[in-house]
This record gives structure tokens, sequence and C-alpha cells, in this order.
């Protein structure tokens, strides 16, 4: 009687006045993308003059090494809004490691090779702050008010949530795993940032966000803005396979890493499934392995692929191979200088990480101040 007391209150107080958030997923893609490229412009425009007006959020799971689809998809354009002057987070996610695996790994060597990465790449630790979220206790006690504004139902019908349970190969679903969007959106509002740069995957996962922020300052805060609502900052790269034409994945050992050697990346590279036409035209329909390296070619040197074909021509797989090999060490070359240079002094690496937790965390105190006080906890 009791809890379906609270269930029904739940129910009538937050879940109803804000209608479920799940939507046809290709209209909210759609949707997605153009508030994007509206986002970018406003960005473009005002970034430099407003930085916090756009304080961006955005992470990684520190699961293993960045590869080149993460330089492309995300690292890159980090560094690039950072540049354009948008107050920057990265956060490294490393409780939800734990979500569908049963143990954290090589989490230690993981998180520094992470901290090294974004540094070569360019994120400058006095302009963005770096930092892991098992760090920062206030992030994560701002979990247990969110907790109470989600459903049950609704975190199973999380469309994320079903996928990594079907990846986690029939291990049944643990509390974590069930309640990691809302860990998420702990992640994200803790710092109230606006812009939050996702891939397509993750967009349920800013709509929790969103409902969250709204039903909290809804329940607890009498209607008082609180929490604003993060806005999904959607990329324009394109799906990127691995060299074996399959999604791109560490455990498939298809993937180029950032930290690879020269010689490894050509290795990598010339194993890649091709074809035998001698043509090289970009069909990525027809030659969808094929397809994929020039994209990465293009990607790499600001060309179409469509452009990076026509150069190779008759040339075939090996010229393309080639293509591709001096795409990526070319434009990666600099980032390997600078990470093997950071690599050598693990002490710089430890406390700019060191220095990003101490500024997560004094941003995260006063949001739970906030938090408790409006609810009326502020002893
Ligand atoms: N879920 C993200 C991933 O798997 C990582 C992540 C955790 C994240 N918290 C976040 C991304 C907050 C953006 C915002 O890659």
């Amino acid at each position: 009687m009791t809890s379906m007391t609270s269930t029904a209150a739940l129910t009538s107080a937050t879940a109803l006045a804000h209608p479920p958030f799940e939507a046809d997923e290709s209209v909210t893609y759609a949707a997605a993308r153009e508030r994007s490229r509206v986002l970018d412009a406003l960005i473009d425009e005002h970034a430099a003059s407003d930085p916090t007006r756009f304080r961006m959020l955005s992470g990684d799971r520190p699961t293993g090494p960045l590869h080149i689809g993460h330089f492309l998809a995300s690292l890159r354009n980090r560094v690039r809004l950072q540049d354009k002057g948008v107050e920057t987070f990265v956060l490294i996610a490393d409780y939800q490691v734990i979500t569908d695996r049963d143990s954290v790994g090589a989490i230690g060597d993981n998180v520094h090779g992470l901290v090294l990465d974004y540094l070569a790449a360019g994120l400058d630790p006095a302009r963005t702050t770096i930092f892991a979220h098992s760090a920062v206790p206030a992030l994560n006690q701002l979990m247990l008010p969110f907790l109470s504004l989600v459903t049950d139902a609704e975190l199973r019908r999380n469309p994320t949530v079903k996928d990594e349970l079907t990846l986690s190969d029939g291990r049944p679903l643990s509390g974590l795993l069930l309640t990691y969007p809302v860990h998420q959106a702990a992640d994200i509002l803790f710092c109230h940032s606006r812009i939050v740069p996702v891939g397509r995957d993750q967009l349920p996962h800013l709509e929790q966000t969103r409902a969250i922020a709204r039903r909290f300052n809804a329940r607890y805060a009498g209607g008082q803005p609180v929490f604003g609502e993060p806005e999904a900052l959607l990329s324009d790269v394109p799906l990127l396979l691995g060299t074996d034409g399959t999604k791109m994945s560490k455990s498939r050992g298809n993937v180029v890493n950032l930290r690879d050697s020269a010689d490894e990346t050509a290795a990598r590279i010339r194993a890649a499934r091709t074809d035998s036409e001698r043509r090289i035209t970009y069909d990525p329909n027809g030659r969808p392995a094929v397809a994929n390296l020039l994209t990465i070619a293009g990607l790499f040197l600001e060309e179409s692929p469509e452009a990076v074909a026509e150069g190779i021509g008759d040339g075939g797989a090996s010229r393309l191979k080639e293509v591709v090999t001096d795409a990526v060490n070319g434009s990666l070359a600099g980032h390997r200088a600078r990470r093997a240079e950071l690599e050598r002094d693990p002490g710089y690496v430890a406390g700019v990480l060191r220095g990003g937790n101490e500024r997560a965390n004094a941003v995260a105190d006063r949001t739970l101040a906030t938090v408790r006080a409006v609810m009326g906890m502020a002893y």
C-alpha cells in the first residue's frame, strides 16, 4: 500500500506533468542535428565574449587507449570549442567502467593515458577542467535526489541501457547499469553545463538529463530554475568503421590508437579490408570498407572522401592504403611527439588531474549546497 501510494504520487506529480521523453528516434535525431547547427553558429558568434553561456561538458570512459575514431569524432572538436573560448569540462567517467563489466581493469593506467591524449591533443588545463567523477563526492551525492525523479520503468526503456545489457552477454542487470543515466545526469548538471557534445547513441541520456533538470525544478525548487536544460551538440563526423569494415572497437583489434607508432599504424592499415578494383571510388553502399578508409583520410586531410578518391584514381588498394597511412601519420605526428614528451613527466600529468579534480570539487560543492538549500536540508 505504501509503495503504491508513492508510485502514484510520483506518476501524478512528476511523470505526467512532464510527458515521457521518448519519441521516434529518427525524428529526435534529425531535430538534434538541426539544433546542433544552430548551436555551432551561436558558439562562433558569442563564445569568445560570453564563455560561460556555452559551458560544455563531455567525457570518456577510461576503458583503454583512445583511437582515431575518438580523435576525429570528439577529441579534436573539444579542442576546437575550447579554442573558440567555450568554458570546457572534460570528465573521465571512471565509475561508468563498472556498469557493464566485472572489474575496473587497469584503471589507473587508462586514466593516465586519457590525460596524456587530452593534453597532447591541445586541451589546456588552464582553460579546461579535466577531472574524474569518482574524485568529486558532491557530484555523486546529486545522484540521490535525482534518483527520486525517475521511475524504474523509464530507466528500463532507455535504449542505451538496453543496448549495454545486450552487449553484456546475458549478465543480469545491475543496479548501476540501470541507473547510470541518472549518474550521467549528475555529471552533466553538477557544473550546469549547457552544451554536451555527444554521438547519436547518447541522445537518450541527454533527454533523461533534461527531464531530471525540469523535474527537480518543479518538485524540489518550487519552479525556480536551479538547473537549466543542457543541449546535445552532435558532431557531423559520420560513423567510422574499423580496418576490417566492422564497428571500430578495441576488442576487435581493428583500430589505430593515437599512441601507436607510425609503423604500427602502417601495419594496421596495410591489413585493412578493401577490394580488388583498381579504380578507387567513394561508394558507401557498394564499397563500404573502401569508403570508410576514404572517409578517415578525408577527415584527417580536411577534404571530402570523393576528392581523396579522385586523387588516387586507378592506384588501387595499395595506393589507397598509402594515402590513408600518410594522412593518419602525418596528422598525428605532432600529437604523438607531444604525448611521448608528456609521458616522460608523469608528475605533471598527475598534477593536471589533481588540479582539475579540485576545481570540479569546488563547483560541485556549490551546486550541492544550492540543492540542499532549496530542499530545506541546509542544517
Ligand atoms: N557515457 C559516455 C560514454 O560512454 C561517457 C560519459 C559519462 C559522458 N558521463 C558523461 C559523456 C557525461 C557526456 C556527458 O562515452
